[in-house]
């Protein structure tokens, strides 16, 4: 049979799994590789894109999330606790769900996406909502944990190793290393776990190691300033982050690779955002679409050479925040019979 078993028993030599690591998923990890064909076209570059939307519940935090709730369950933990921004606390609760564990989730009043709100509701997540920003949020579940309670954000090692699966991924499925793989950074732990995962794989099947590009909203961009924001903010809620937990690692990841890291505005994020979806056919959130923005501005410097094979992880499904996609384009009214006519002939006039 061919199906897909879940990342802890497809990647199980490469993951901290022992007899007693229980086997959770919900199938996920295998996520596209879609090659970006007109926008390879535009821009002299050979562009795909890892649609991480795809998972479970619409994140790449799925990949860590599995790894994170079964270690927490083989250590006997009762319950799970996290800050977010909105998908992870999506993950953190379907898994809770899954596994049979209380999960609750801490998260900046107002600045979730509606569709990362919902499905917390759903999968039963006890969802407190806080008055300051994912950085105070992360600070107070950070003092949480111990026996009982297992706090499931990136800081959480577990987590980096099941994240670091895209990297077997991306290469197995373009059938080389990219030159470029590029993502956006917020707490910063995709991108430390994506190094790890590169650099496992080199050293252990002897392959070369992509450049890493990191890509933040201007309005959130420590790393890229140099200096904590207190303030963050950015149409891309899900990288509204200040004061990364795993910024140490990831300027590491960046050295090592000889990578970059840049800063997009939010009308360059909504303008890729665009740009995917009806260009593509790629829906993505606004977050993830900041990749793309970075590869664009990557091009326009000189920072990208043209022929370049590149990855750009998009990170989340578009459907996630439906406001931010209603917002990005303009609004339509009912029509009349007449009006609908005139539109029709009009599109029959120009297909002649
Ligand atoms: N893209 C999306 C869609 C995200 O949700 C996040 C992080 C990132 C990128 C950045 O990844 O934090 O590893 O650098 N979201 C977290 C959350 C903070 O709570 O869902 P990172």
């Amino acid at each position: 049979a061919k199906r897909w078993k879940g990342l802890i028993e497809e990647y199980r030599e490469w993951l901290p799994v022992t007899e007693d690591t229980p086997s959770l998923t919900l199938q996920e990890g295998n996520t596209p590789l879609i090659r970006l064909d007109n926008l390879s076209r535009e821009w002299d570059i050979d562009l795909y894109v890892k649609t991480e939307g795809a998972n479970p519940t619409g994140s790449f935090k799925d990949r860590g999330m599995v790894m994170a709730v079964a270690k927490a369950k083989e250590e006997g933990k009762s319950a799970l606790i996290c800050a977010s921004t909105g998908n992870t606390s999506a993950s953190a609760a379907a898994y809770g769900a899954r596994a049979g564990m209380r999960t609750v989730v801490v998260i900046p009043e107002g600045k979730i996406a509606l569709g990362k709100l919902a499905q917390a509701k759903m999968y039963g997540a006890e969802i407190l909502e806080i008055e300051g920003n994912f950085d105070e949020a992360l600070r107070m579940v950070r003092e949480t944990g111990g026996d009982d309670i297992a706090v499931v954000n990136s800081v959480n090692p577990y987590r980096l190793e099941g994240q670091k699966t895209i990297a077997f991924e991306a290469i197995e499925q373009l059938g080389k290393v990219p030159d470029v793989f590029a993502l956006p950074v917020g707490n910063a732990g995709n991108i430390s776990a994506a190094w790890k995962g590169f650099k496992e794989y080199s050293e252990k099947r002897g392959t070369d190691r992509p450049q890493l590009l990191g890509v933040q909203a201007a309005g959130a961009a420590p790393i890229v300033n140099g200096a904590p924001v207190e303030q963050p903010e950015t149409i891309a809620t899900a990288i509204r982050i200040g004061n990364p937990a795993s910024w140490q690692l990831a300027e590491a990841a960046l050295a090592e690779s000889n990578g970059n890291i840049l800063a997009v505005t939010d009308d360059e994020i909504l303008e890729a955002y665009k740009l995917i979806a009806s260009r593509e056919g790629v829906f993505a959130e606004p977050a993830s679409c900041a990749t793309i923005a970075g590869i664009k501005k990557q091009l326009e410097s000189g920072g990208l050479k043209r022929g370049a094979t590149v990855v750009g992880v998009l990170t989340g499904n578009g459907l996630k925040d439906p406001d931010t996609a209603i917002l990005a384009n303009e609004d339509s009214r009912p029509i009349t019979q007449e009006e609908f006519e005139t539109f029709i002939s009009g599109i029959k006039a120009e297909a002649r």
